[in-house]
């Protein structure tokens, strides 16, 4: 893991500048953990902290990790774009974007390594960007949400059939209460498969 976290950041760092966008590496279980959370993008908090899912989202990994009885240390926890996306307003407020195209296409293979390195026993994707990173652009959360998958990953002459499970993105239910029911049962799903594989 910590030969790929510096090849990577060798290479991103001549893009980007440490100082300005730091890169935010995977965390936790690298080692064949139960489950490999992949996120969209670190936020403010994380790209101050250097680490994945903290601050607000930190708050949701909590409830996450609740239902499914494991510890943040039990688990791999990462992002498919590595660096915070940030916009600019004219009044030159800095906030969050979706990570466009570009960013996309430089950090996926990277992923896909990082994913074949990991080997986790379940891959979890929360929201559209990480589901697509894996399944292809067309792949869309809201028919694959909260139900088992499987996902061939490759990266250069290596491949591999990984277990997958999408869930929508907690910022994404924040403001939807039915959305909100339906990411509960999805990961009463996701617990009963963790448990009970069948
Ligand atoms: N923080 C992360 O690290 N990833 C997300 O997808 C959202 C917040």
């Amino acid at each position: 893991m910590q030969a790929f976290n510096a090849k990577m950041c060798r290479f991103f760092q001549t893009l980007w500048p440490a100082e300005e966008k730091p890169i935010v590496l995977g965390e936790g279980q690298s080692d064949h953990p139960p489950v490999m959370l992949i996120g969209e993008a670190p936020g403010e908090q994380e790209s101050l902290q250097g680490r994945p899912f903290v601050g607000k989202a930190g708050k949701n990994l909590d409830g996450f990790l609740e239902v499914l009885s494991l510890n943040r240390e039990d688990i791999y926890i990462t992002n498919v774009v590595k660096i915070r996306p940030t916009k600019v307003s004219e009044k030159g407020r800095v906030s969050n974007r979706p990570p466009n195209r570009e960013e996309l296409a430089l950090f996926t293979p990277y992923l896909m390594e990082e994913i074949l390195l990991v080997q986790p026993q379940m891959i979890v994707t929360l929201g559209n960007v990480a589901l697509r990173s894996l399944c292809g652009t067309k792949a869309v959360i809201g028919d694959m949400h909260g139900q088992k998958a499987l996902v061939t990953v490759r990266h250069e002459k290596q491949e591999a059939t990984f277990a997958l499970f999408p869930l929508y993105h907690p910022a994404s239910i924040i403001y939807n209460r039915a959305l909100q029911e339906v990411y509960q049962a999805d990961l009463q799903s996701l617990r009963a498969l963790l448990y009970d594989p069948r």
